[in-house]
């Protein structure tokens, strides 16, 4: 499994060398940094949280660097929850280190937290209390945030989520959804650095999924960095710039998500004229699917113009790239929480 992901380049740390200053200061020294561009936000040294005999997150160096949306991609039961709450300092590592925004933590709670927004696995309320309400207590009960413009940046909030209507409403009478979307307007509270989010967009259906893609995205633009945590592939290829997999309790890869999709070198071509096709492409074909060939050890358009010329029809042509499932299922084991009969 580590040499497949070796081979990506993708194992833990990878190296991305462009130039920015190494996270010199604080954690790691800079012939040891884990982070080479851009500024590091989110980065840990040999993280581990035990329960037990259980590894839930075995000795993992987080990567993530400003400007980035990260997604932490990992199958049920993987470490995600606890990683994240190991990042806010809710549980204590077993070992290891933390940095947010350049300070040690937990050393640094008190310092750190007013400027990361936070939803955690099932967000806490109360449910006799509208969302509003909620939102005026939260923020007025942690340090640092104006009273003067509480209400105006509690409604900012809700809007921004879709729940500006929602009214006098008890918590207790939200749907998941919406209990979900109210955790991520107390993320949004105090208009935070960098974002730590846990499944954000469980409970949400399709179109809830899209309006929370589009939100991040706006926040992202205008200078938040993200760190999300996802069980959904395809959330996170849509959304994220870096991309860390874990596998029971294991970061399997970190890289940038387009260094993950690069081109494998083959080409996929579609014709109606497969058997003309084969004939002339033979000896470069490895392999084929219905009208569709894999060539390898060919130039894109040196191949189109090889078929075009022998009057072979070409309904599509072009590089073959893998996707993220690809990869990730080739690299990572069977669900974490499977539990087989003994
Ligand atoms: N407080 C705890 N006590 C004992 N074991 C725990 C505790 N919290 C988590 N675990 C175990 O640690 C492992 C990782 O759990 P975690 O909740 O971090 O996974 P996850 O990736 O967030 O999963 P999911 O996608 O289902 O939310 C699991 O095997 C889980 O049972
Ligand atoms: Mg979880």
């Amino acid at each position: 499994m580590s040499t497949e992901a070796s081979a990506l380049g993708a194992t833990p740390g990878d190296s991305h060398s462009s130039g920015g200053a190494p996270a010199s200061e604080g954690l790691f020294s800079p012939s040891a940094a884990v982070s080479t561009a851009g500024t590091s936000v989110i980065a840990t040294r040999g993280l581990t949280k035990r329960f037990g005999s259980l590894v839930a997150v075995d000795s993992i160096d987080l990567d993530v660097r400003r400007g980035d949306i990260y997604g932490f991609l990992g199958a049920n039961g993987s470490g995600k929850t606890t990683t994240v709450r190991m990042l806010l300092g809710l549980v204590l590592a077993t070992s290891g280190q933390i940095e947010l925004l350049g300070q040690r933590m937990p050393k640094a709670t008190g310092r750190v937290l007013p400027k990361v927004g936070a939803l955690v696995e099932g967000p806490g309320s109360y449910g006799h209390l509208s969302g509003r309400t909620n939102l005026l207590l939260l923020d007025g009960s942690g340090p640092g945030a104006s009273r003067r413009n509480r209400g105006a940046r509690v409604d900012e909030a809700l809007t921004h989520v879709g729940l500006g209507g929602v009214g006098r409403r008890p918590v207790k009478a939200y749907s998941l959804g919406m209990r979900q979307r109210l955790g991520l307007a107390a993320a949004l509270l105090r208009s935070p650095e960098l974002l730590i989010l846990d499944e954000p967009t469980n409970g949400l259906d399709p179109q809830g999924i899209q309006e929370i893609r589009q939100l991040l995205l706006h926040l992202h633009a205008n200078g938040t960095t993200i760190f999300l945590s996802s069980h959904l592939l395809a959330e996170v290829e849509q959304l994220c710039t870096r991309v860390g997999v874990l596998d029971r309790g294991r970061l399997i890869v970190q890289s940038q998500l387009a260094d993950l999709q690069k081109p494998t070198g083959r080409i996929v071509v579609r014709t109606p004229d497969i058997a003309a096709a084969r004939s002339l492409l033979d000896g470069h074909v490895e392999h084929q699917d219905g009208d569709r060939l894999l060539i390898r050890a060919l130039d894109p358009a040196e191949l189109n113009a090889r078929l075009v010329q022998r009057g072979v029809r070409v309904s599509e042509l072009g590089l073959e790239r893998r996707s993220l499932e690809q990869t990730v299922l080739e690299l990572t084991g069977p669900s974490a929480d499977r539990v087989e009969p003994s």
